[in-house]
């Protein structure tokens, strides 16, 4: 079951996936609990990242931390703030911070596959913290974590995947993950120009996924177990501010949508969210995506943990 870089959702196994939730519950535990958990004394991460993040970031570094490893060094802006402002390439970068003995590099990148370029090069483990409009597998990771905590199952959810979800790398890994699962049900819907690519819906035909793409969010709420709403992310879009605007606004989880929904649904968001969960839903138990947040910081101490020993 030994793991070095993670790089796309694909790789994990069932097995590892059991393994991960397993041991996450147990971390969560002790942490809750105020225990010391020193299993990672003597091991160094570098974080960094070329693209803002506040929880991907804050919760690799604190769980580094927490289990008694060092962050040996961390970029929060490395496309201002490191030689790639002066043209050096990600190969270069990485294969120099790689000759400086971390145990484990985690990467956050514009580009889709940079991810893959950089584990090619390094002997330290390559985490993969979100590659452009590619993959986003930890996320994926701590969302199905957060199904299982919430739904108590996998096999056999309803789930709608809302939003920005041609630019959405968390619901493309997400999509992979449940893939591995049975008797799933995924309704995509976006707006027309951000719909799902063809690759993931491939991929779903290929794994005998049920998925249908729809236009009615009151339609499908009262249907499913989960909720996945994303951001239409403005960053992606370039100057072209004309269709940003256009898909933005369109679907907006608030109180008539949790009117429609199941009691025991949940609305999930893989944050920051923006205008398209409202404020009000916040106080509904049923809004998970706080908790799903936390749960990220249990599932990267039980990835470390997993890794690195
Ligand atoms: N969900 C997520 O990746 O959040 P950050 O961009 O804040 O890391």
């Amino acid at each position: 079951m030994k793991l070095h870089h993670v790089i796309q959702a694909q790789q994990f196994t069932q097995e590892i996936l059991a393994e991960l939730f397993r041991q996450a519950d147990r971390i969560e535990r002790l942490v809750r609990n105020g225990k010391k958990i020193n299993v990672l004394k003597g091991k160094g991460m570098i974080s960094f990242f070329y693209e803002e993040s506040t929880r991907t970031r804050a919760s690799f570094e604190v769980a580094m931390r927490k289990l008694g490893g060092e962050v040996i060094f961390s970029t929060e802006n490395a496309g201002e703030f490191s030689s790639a402002a002066k043209g050096e390439t990600l190969e270069d970068t990485i294969r120099v911070i790689d000759s400086y003995f971390p145990d484990i590099i985690v990467l956050r990148h514009f580009e889709s596959g940079s991810a893959a370029r950089a584990a090619e090069i390094s002997q330290a483990s390559i985490i993969n913290a979100g590659d452009g409009a590619g993959q986003h597998p930890t996320q994926a990771l701590l969302d199905l974590y957060t199904i299982k905590k919430e739904i108590h199952h996998i096999d056999g959810i309803s789930i709608a995947m809302v939003g920005d979800l041609a630019n959405g790398r968390t619901v493309r890994s997400l999509s992979y993950l449940l893939s591995k699962f049975s008797d799933i049900k995924i309704f995509f819907i976006a707006p027309e120009i951000v719909k799902m690519k063809e690759d993931i819906k491939e991929h779903l035909r290929e794994h005998n996924i049920w998925f249908s793409e729809e236009t009615d969010l009151k339609e499908v709420a009262s249907q499913v177990d989960v909720i996945y709403q994303t951001r239409i992310q403005k960053e992606r879009f370039g100057d072209r501010i004309e269709d940003y605007e256009e898909a933005r606004g369109i679907y907006v989880i608030d109180e008539e949508i949790l009117r429609l929904m199941k009691r025991d649904a949940i609305v999930m968001h893989p944050l920051p969210r923006l205008d398209e969960i409202t404020l009000e839903v916040d106080k509904d138990p049923r809004a998970a995506y706080f908790r799903q947040a936390q749960n990220g910081l249990f599932i990267r101490m039980a990835l470390l943990k997993i890794i690195l020993t």
